[in-house]
């Protein structure tokens, strides 16, 4: 029997939601779970256009088998006008095997993101995020008020989820608070995925 892990799974192009999946991994792993982190190809509309098996920077691509095996799930995007990116929903879309058969049933699952304004769609993505997450049955985990980078941020940070206000260049690092709560939504996955297994 392989041992639990949580999968960290995001799409990033310039870099930010990255970040943040490799801050949710040392979460994970300070609660004493294995991070398994992978993204997704990027898509085009060129229907010939393909892309390398292995990614040339950043994390392996995920396959199905990744996500139909963990223990808990951490989803990430960018916010592409207000929702998550269409690499991260055209990995989701081909998840109806995995509906058709609950494999993702009662599996603790939560999500972040990346924007580069303030007001510009934090939470309309993290929301979005969730619905075919809990079309998959999966238990949603936000972020609850006993985190105090919630109330002390002054960029990003939400009880839906992590985020992270990367600025008008796309350019802003994490700052303390955001990194803090990525750890926080980490740890807590692995804390419930570890209960749930029980
Ligand atoms: C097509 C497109 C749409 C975007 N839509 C939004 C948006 O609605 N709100 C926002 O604040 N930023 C928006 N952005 C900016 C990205 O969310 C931001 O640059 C983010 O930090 C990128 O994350 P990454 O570094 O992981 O790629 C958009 C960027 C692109 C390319």
């Amino acid at each position: 029997m392989p041992s639990p892990y949580i999968l960290v799974l995001y799409y990033s192009r310039h870099g930010a939601t990255a970040e943040m999946a490799r801050h949710i991994a040392k979460g994970v792993e300070r609660a004493g779970l294995e991070a398994k982190i992978r993204t997704v190809p990027a898509v085009s509309t060129q229907v010939e256009a393909v892309t390398p098996a292995v990614p040339e920077q950043g994390a392996v691509y995920a396959t199905y088998d990744d996500l139909k095996n963990c223990a808990g799930l951490a989803l990430g995007s960018p916010t592409r006008f207000g929702n998550m990116a269409a690499p991260m929903k055209y990995f989701l879309d081909g998840t109806i095997n995995l509906w058709l058969t609950g494999e993702l049933v009662n599996k603790p699952a939560g999500v972040f993101t990346s924007t580069s304004s303030l007001h510009g769609g934090q939470e309309s993505t993290l929301l979005s995020m969730m619905l075919p997450l809990m079309h998959h049955g999966m238990l949603i985990c936000g972020l609850p008020y006993s985190e105090a980078a919630l109330t002390q941020t002054q960029a990003g940070g939400t009880p839906y989820g992590p985020s992270h206000l990367a600025g008008p260049n796309s350019d802003r690092a994490l700052d303390e608070y955001e990194i803090q709560l990525c750890v926080a939504l980490g740890k807590r996955l692995a804390e419930f995925a570890k209960k749930l297994e029980q």
